[in-house]
Parts: structure tokens; C-alpha cells; sequence
């Protein structure tokens, strides 16, 4: 059956399920610029969660059902548990000229497709980060999703981060990694900033050195393009006070205490998403 491309400059943008995600994909995507809110609906009945929305200009519509029939792109943003029942629901109106794209985690693209009859389907999975516009996001694409539909979702979480495309078969290492990861990170500036008011720095003072430097690290990693170990090796000058630091890390496990997070975390969503 032949696809109706997504019509790039006048298609409309739906969620199902206005929570935190699809509020920081919504004001993302109107803060680039990437779509202007007239071209954004949703539907909640909570006047907390109508006013989030409003407040940056994006329409709210009574039912799903109509966010479903006015928008092009429909973006299911609702907990794991509840994702199947919804496509199910709206499975009628599920027609393969919308692009259908799923962030619930742990969810699969077989059953997503199953549930909505069609698979012309994304399946995105963001982390948290995403509330400060610097997600890490992975993108996987259903059996009927074409190569323009993966560039206008790539442009939408791209305005709220990064986003890669990796087979489905990666996810639960993704969660492991990145959706998990910022806890890791939260912990380690924790520490970090223990270790400062340990060392004598007021609290305050430590927590926003932590931060900082844990913000600064990551933009160089991410920004010179050189190996982490060459930036590391760049600021251990021999007998100095970062190479004693390292060693520290190093007899505590640091490097093998990460990966081994990484590891379990995987294998936590592996089971979840087989329960
Ligand atoms: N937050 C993140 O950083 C993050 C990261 C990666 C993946 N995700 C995934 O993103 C999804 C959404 O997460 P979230 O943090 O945004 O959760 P959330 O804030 O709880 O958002 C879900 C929203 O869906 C609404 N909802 C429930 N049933 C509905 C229905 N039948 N029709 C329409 N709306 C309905 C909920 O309303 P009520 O509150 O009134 O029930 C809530 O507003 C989850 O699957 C999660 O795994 C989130």
C-alpha cells in the first residue's frame, strides 16, 4: 500500500497522554522554532496539566479521539503500562497516512504494531534530561516507516537533544545507558560535591563546583571529538593531583562499577519488558 509523505510544512503534531515527556517535546519543539504551537494539539481533562500546555500556545481538545483525527504525526507519550489499551481504543482511526511514534519504555514495536493495526511506527526512547532541552534520545523505525518519516521525528527530539537510530534489538542496553545514566551522573555529582564539604568547601559552593564540572566534562567529551582517555590523559600531569585522584577511582572499581551499572540496568529491562 502506497504512504502518504507527512505533508513537512503544514502537518500537525498530536500527544496522547500530556505528561512531563510530551510537555518537554511540545515546548522544545516550539522553543527551536521547528513547529509553531497552532500546529500542536493534546487533550487532558487535569487543568494543571491543560495549563502547562497553554501556556506555551499549544491546543487542547476535548477527546483523544480528536487529538487523533487532526493531527499527521500522533506521538503516544503515556506509561508503559497503559500504551496497549489506548492503540487499541484508537485503533480505528489509526490510518497508515498518520505517523504513529511511541516513548513509552520498554514497549516493543511488534506489539505497538499489533495494537494499532499498523506499522507505520517509531518507537523513541528519551531520557530526562530531555526536561532541559539535552536529551539523549534513541530512535528505532516500525515496518512501514520511511526514511522521511525517520527525519521529521530525528528534527523534533532533535530539538530537545540528540538523537541516534539504532536497531530495536539495542534498547535495553539504551535503557541501561542513557536511561538510566542520568542517575548515575546525579549520584556522582552527590559525591563529588560530599567529597568538596569533606575537603572544606561549604555545601553550596561544592554542589555548583559538581555540576559545573560534571556540565563541562561532558560538553568537551562531546565537543573536541577526542577520547575520553586523551582528555583524561591531558589533565593527569605527572606527580599532580588529578593522577592521585585517578588512582583513588581506580582502587575503588570506579570504571568497572559504571560498566557493571550499565550492565544491570539492561538486564533489569530486558526482564521488564518480557514481563
Ligand atoms: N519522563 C522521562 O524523562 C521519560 C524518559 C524516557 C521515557 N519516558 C516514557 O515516556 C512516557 C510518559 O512518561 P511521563 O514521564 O511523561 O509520564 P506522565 O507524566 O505520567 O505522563 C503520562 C500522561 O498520560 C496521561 N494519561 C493516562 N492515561 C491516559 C489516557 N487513557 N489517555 C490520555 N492520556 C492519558 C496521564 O494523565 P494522569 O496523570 O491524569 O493519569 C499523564 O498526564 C512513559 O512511557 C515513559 O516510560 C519518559
Amino acid at each position: 500500500m502506497e504512504l502518504f509523505p507527512i505533508p513537512s510544512e503544514t502537518y500537525k503534531l498530536g500527544f496522547i497522554g500530556a505528561g512531563k515527556m510530551a510537555e518537554s517535546i511540545a515546548s522544545g519543539v516550539v522553543r527551536s522554532g521547528v513547529l509553531p504551537p497552532s500546529r500542536i494539539i493534546t487533550s487532558h481533562s487535569n487543568p494543571v496539566r491543560r495549563d502547562a500546555f497553554e501556556s506555551f500556545g499549544v491546543t487542547l481538545l476535548p477527546r483523544n479521539e480528536d487529538v487523533i483525527k487532526d493531527s499527521d504525526v500522533v506521538i503516544f507519550s503515556l506509561k508503559p503500562q497503559v500504551v496497549k489499551g489506548v492503540l487499541l481504543q484508537l485503533k480505528p482511526l489509526l490510518t497508515k497516512k498518520k505517523l504513529l511514534v511511541s516513548v513509552a519504555a520498554g514497549v516493543k514495536l511488534k506489539d505497538l504494531e499489533e495494537c494499532a493495526d499498523q506499522s507505520r511506527f517509531i518507537r523513541v526512547m528519551p531520557n530526562t534530561p530531555s526536561a532541559v532541552g539535552e536529551a539523549a534520545s534513541v530512535m528505532s523505525l516500525g515496518g512501514s516507516a520511511t526514511e522521511e518519516d525517520a527525519d521529521l521525528i530525528a528534527q523534533l527530539f532533535g530539538s530537545i537533544g540528540k538523537i541516534w537510530r539504532a536497531d530495536e534489538k539495542f534498547f535495553d542496553a539504551v535503557t541501561g545507558l542513557s536511561g538510566s545514566g542520568p542517575a548515575y551522573i546525579f549520584l556522582a555529582i552527590e559525591a563529588l560535591a560530599d567529597g568538596g564539604v569533606a575537603a572544606g568547601l561549604p555545601r553550596e559552593l561544592a554542589l555548583g563546583l559538581a555540576s559545573q564540572t560534571v556540565l563541562g566534562a561532558a560538553s568537551m567529551a562531546a565537543k573536541t571529538g577526542k577520547h575520553p582517555g586523551q582528555l583524561k590523559d591531558d589533565v593527569a600531569s605527572p606527580g599532580g593531583t588529578t593522577i592521585a585522584g585517578i588512582h583513588e577511582l581506580e582502587k575503588g572499581c570506579f570504571r568497572g562499577t559504571l560498566m557493571n551499572a550499565v550492565i544491570a540496568a539492561s538486564k533489569r529491562s530486558k526482564e521488564l519488558s518480557q514481563s
